[in-house]
């Protein structure tokens, strides 16, 4: 009998987290069974926990406990079991997983190189998160880079999405774009994508002290300001666009009333300020607006097709996780003790801005 361990935490408290273990349910007819092998594991997953509620994130792999939740995250799996006709033992998908050591999945419009998890449970939830890539039929599949593939690859695909929406809106009129949280690997994927375009604006990335070394050790932004600077470095005469990783209210708050009819649109994309939330009085929303990768991308397989967003969104982030590859140390550990310390460090705010974790069970 296969035991399955998952990481939970307390959906209103995040700082409390166990680890739990029960019986792999015995196979339904068309179900399989997926061993989670490895998964990455950065801010972009706390803020999964910090919106859970809101967004729906909780709803992919609910637990049996009231109150408490996993935390979706992005790796590969093998398959270990299956009575789904079309999915053998021992192929390898790529994906949306739980914090956990298996998933039963119930696979559904299986293709070549492509199953969605059709479990009752999921049939609302953004298409792009219920898609597995099925990379053992894939004649690309370059096992090599994995570990960038499960890192990088949500985080530089929202950060490609970032990019052909504030092209498509003309740079917002904006001729800088301020990014706060610029040490973010979000942050970062955006400034590789701004700077191979030379028609975009200026980028300036806003971080804190202990990380603006490694920031402007990238050299890809073109100023970089800590947070406690903006007040006397920030250009407020040049019209701008925000695309902000923070969520800080009072980061976010500094620069709308610094910048004023100059702040010209604000993409709030993620929350790496997990405890300095709320938009305070000098927020100016209705030049705001939430940003949604996968709402993006769905709009993007509506005007140009399905697949083809995706298809420049996978370049783009191989060439850049390539490029990553000279400063981005990958620290990659096993065992459920593994897997609470990237959730603790990270969370703790304390994985250095060129680390990134990748875990398994
Ligand atoms: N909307 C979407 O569709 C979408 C998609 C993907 C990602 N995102 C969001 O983008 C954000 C970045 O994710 P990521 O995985 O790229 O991040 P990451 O690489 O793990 O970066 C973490 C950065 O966040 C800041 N930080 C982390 N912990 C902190 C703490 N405890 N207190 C204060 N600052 C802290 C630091 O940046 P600084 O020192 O530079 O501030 C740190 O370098 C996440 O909030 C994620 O959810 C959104």
């Amino acid at each position: 009998m296969t035991r399955i361990t998952s990481l939970i935490v307390r959906k209103d408290d995040l700082s409390q987290r166990k680890l739990t273990t029960h019986d792999a349910p015995p196979l339904a007819p068309g179900e399989a069974l997926a061993k989670v092998d490895r998964f990455a594991f950065t801010a972009n997953n706390v803020t999964y926990g910090v919106v859970g509620e809101r967004i729906g994130y909780w709803k992919f792999f609910p637990t049996a406990e009231d109150g408490w939740g996993i935390i979706p995250v992005w790796g590969f799996a093998d398959i270990v079991e299956s009575n789904a006709p079309d999915v053998r033992v021992g192929e390898r998908l790529y994906g949306y997983w739980p914090m956990a050591s298996h998933l039963v999945l119930s696979p559904a419009k299986v293709k070549e190189t492509r199953l969605t998890d059709g479990a009752a449970h999921r049939a609302e939830l953004p298409p792009v998160y219920n898609a597995y890539a099925r990379v053992s039929n894939d004649a690309d599949y370059d096992p090599s880079m994995d570990d960038e593939r499960m890192t990088l690859h949500p985080l530089y695909a929202t950060s490609y999405c970032l990019y052909d929406f504030s092209k498509d809106n003309g740079w917002f009129g904006a001729t800088q774009a301020i990014i706060p949280s610029a040490s973010s690997k979000t942050a970062i994927g955006v400034a590789y994508a701004f700077r191979a375009d030379p028609q975009s604006p200026r980028i300036v990335g806003v971080t804190s002290l202990r990380n603006a070394a490694a920031v402007r050790a990238l050299g890809l932004y073109d100023d970089v300001i800590v947070y406690d600077d903006m007040d006397s470095r920030i250009d407020a005469a040049a019209p701008a666009l925000i695309i902000d990783m923070s969520g800080s209210g009072p980061v976010i708050g500094r620069l709308h009333k610094l910048l004023g009819d100059n702040m010209r649109y604000t993409s709030n994309v993620g929350i790496t300020h997990y405890d300095a939330g709320g938009m305070g009085v000098d927020f100016i929303r209705e030049r705001s607006a939430m940003f949604f990768a996968p709402g993006h991308i769905q709009k993007r397989a509506a005007d140009w097709g399905p697949g083809v967003f995706e298809r420049k969104a996978f370049e783009f982030w191989r060439d850049s996780a390539l490029k990553s590859r000279e400063w981005l140390a990958i620290r990659r550990e096993t065992g459920a003790d593994a897997v609470e310390r990237a959730f603790a460090d990270v969370y703790g705010g304390c994985t250095a801005a060129n680390a990134a974790w990748v875990v398994g069970f």
